[in-house]
């Protein structure tokens, strides 16, 4: 739905930044903003800002910021859209009624009637559960060490022994076999006809981020098979993109979370105070699992059943976890199977302690690795090296790899000096015995000095809006069209038409921005981390070399793109490369 820009702009002042944000965060007014704990990370001192004037919020510690939609999307998870409609409820704006295409308005239908009908459905099993015929189920979860408590925060239920006994409740309700099989809940045989997906099962609702029920799954109480069943993709249940417990998880204020295996881990850890514990479901760790993570923590604890399959299971998830840039350590649980075992046996302080003492995920990769050769012989423990210093050479970062060098030299007792001889040769030979990596390698450095100019454009871009004085020095010698990165430049068009009109506004500005991921890169633009500088003289050559860098930048990107037969193009070129060369020679002051 596409909403005029007037009317989201009404949206956003008739809610003031400060009220909405005092319902999720205390804040306290000291000087001209409200400050608090800031609900994205956690922390002992208030570095949460909120400024009425501006109407934007910023944590000085961890960088969040934006306007009071930003706010909505980062805490709620909401789309921009929803966020809109939220605040549009809240200040009593009627929004006009969505005028969606036909085949959205019913996939729109057809996913609030699925949500509808399971939120019905755990509903129903929650009170099976809790009836006469549901002694059964309720005492094998109490027997499994579970409270009462637990139960209900999870929502547990229990799908009776009679073969359609939700189908007839649903269809009672008005609901048609078409829908309910859509939400997964009824398969239909030739010779019995329609009957309930779960029957006679623990049922535990899968709940996402927004703890809206998208989905089940049952457990046998004993030892039938199969062991779990869990409801098919639907069209609101996708499982490489939630994880169960996520929903209490994302409030919890670690810095972690605990990643594990099946549902009874997730509340059993909960159960036992550790409200961080989420669970990818019986798939395997999946990037969108990855990406949905590191909207909430940096770092994951993997705490994987210890047989074979759960090891080979959190090796994988290392890598997936690393490449969207969340470190990963291990947890063994030893002598015990999963976390809920270990628990039950061994209480939740020992837990604790294995936390403490968790992996680190490369390191544990390496463990695993030994057992592949004969570390007692030297031709067993010369190949694992070998193959250590290969694996050594996946961290691009020289100063991690350094460390990690020095790590694993630490714990096999070897010399970092020929440790490094080793990487550094083998370096050499797997470049030479294998040549396609070196385009990958090119590609990098490539991605690196593109990386660095969009960073300077970010910092222009914060600069300006800071400081109306720079946005006057900045915008004399950079246009919107210096900026080479598109969203840049889209804020850049946008914020110069501010200036020009006399109204800067950034958080109005952001209203431009409605699709998540572009909305968090903008707002991120308005409090790009700029080193602290400390005298003038610095603090003008930062602004120089910036302007300078993005200048030349752009001019290198117009040539390489030039059609070489527009004369006049390339004459605009060669005026701007004089004028570059002749500010390169100016002085040009910060205030
Ligand atoms: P409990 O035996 O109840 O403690 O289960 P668990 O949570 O320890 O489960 P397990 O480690 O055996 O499996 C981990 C997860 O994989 C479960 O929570 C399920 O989501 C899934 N799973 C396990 N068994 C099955 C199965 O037979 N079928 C399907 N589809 N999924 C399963
Ligand atoms: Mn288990």
């Amino acid at each position: 739905m596409y909403y005029p820009d007037e009317l989201i702009e009404e949206v956003r002042t008739r809610n003031d930044i400060v009220d909405v944000i005092s319902d999720y965060v205390r804040l306290q007014k000291k000087g001209s903003s409200y400050f608090g704990l800031c609900p994205f990370h956690n922390e002992k001192s208030p570095s949460f800002s909120v400024s009425r004037q501006k109407q934007m919020y910023y944590c000085f510690g961890c960088g969040a910021g934006g306007n009071v939609f930003t706010f909505l999307m980062e805490y709620e998870n909401f789309s921009f859209m929803e966020a809109v409609k939220f605040l549009a409820d809240r200040a009593g704006i009627a929004l006009p009624e969505a005028e969606y295409s036909k085949e959205a308005k019913q996939r729109a239908d057809l996913k609030a009637s699925i949500l509808e009908i399971n939120k019905i459905a755990a509903r129903y099993y929650y009170v099976q559960l809790k009836s006469e015929r549901g002694v059964g189920a309720h005492t094998y979860l109490t027997d499994r060490g579970l409270t009462e408590e637990t139960i209900t925060a999870f929502g547990l239920g229990y799908s009776t022994k009679y073969s359609d006994d939700l189908y007839q409740y649903l269809r009672g309700k008005g609901y048609s076999e078409d829908l309910i099989r859509q939400a997964g809940l009824i398969n239909t045989d030739e010779r019995q006809g329609v009957y309930d997906k779960f029957w006679n099962r623990v049922i535990f609702p899968i709940m996402d981020v927004n703890s809206r029920v998208i989905g089940f799954g049952g457990r046998v109480m004993g030892d039938g098979k199969p062991k779990y069943l869990n409801s098919p993709e639907t069209a609101v249940f996708d499982k490489s993109r939630n994880l169960y417990g996520l929903n209490r998880a994302r409030t919890s204020r670690k810095t972690y979370f605990l990643l594990c295996e099946g549902y009874m881990d997730v509340i059993s850890l909960h159960q036992a105070g550790f409200t961080n514990a989420v669970a990818s479901l019986g798939t395997a760790l999946t990037s969108g699992h990855a990406s949905l993570i590191k909207r909430y923590v940096q770092e994951v604890y993997l705490t994987y059943d210890s047989d074979d399959a759960g090891t080979r299971a959190a090796l994988r998830a290392v890598p997936i976890l690393k490449e969207a840039g969340i470190s990963a350590k291990v947890i063994r649980m030893d002598p015990y199977k999963d976390p809920d075992e270990f628990i039950k046996n061994l209480g939740a302080q020992e837990f604790e302690n294995r936390i403490q003492n968790a992996r680190n995920g490369f390191m544990f990769s390496l463990e695993i690795l030994e057992r592949e050769f004969d570390m007692a012989s030297p031709e067993g423990k010369t190949a694992f090296f070998r193959e250590a210093a290969n694996r050594l050479l996946s961290f691009e970062d020289e100063l991690e790899r350094n460390n990690y060098i020095e790590a694993v030299a630490s714990a096999y007792k070897v010399s970092k000096e020929s440790l490094e001889k080793l990487v550094a040769k083998t370096a050499v030979s797997t470049g030479l015995a294998r040549p396609v990596t070196r385009p990958k390698k090119a590609d990098g450095a490539v991605l690196q000095k593109e990386d660095g100019i969009v960073t300077s454009q970010k910092v222009l871009l914060t600069w300006m809006i800071e400081n109306e004085n720079l946005y006057s020095k900045i915008s004399s010698y950079i246009s919107p069209d210096d900026f080479t990165g598109e969203l840049n430049r889209r804020v850049a068009k946008l914020l110069y038409e501010q200036h020009e009109k006399g109204e800067l506004n950034p958080a109005k500005l952001l209203n431009h921005f409605t699709s998540e991921e572009e909305h968090r890169e903008a707002a991120s633009l308005f409090h790009t981390k700029i080193r602290q500088l400390k005298t003038k003289e610095e603090q003008d050559q930062a602004l120089k070399d910036t302007i300078l860098k993005v200048k030349a930048h752009s001019i290198n990107e117009r040539t390489l793109n030039l059609d070489p037969s527009d004369m006049a193009g390339l004459q605009h070129l060669m005026e701007e490369k004089r004028k570059l060369e002749e500010l390169r020679q100016l002085h040009i002051s910060i205030d």
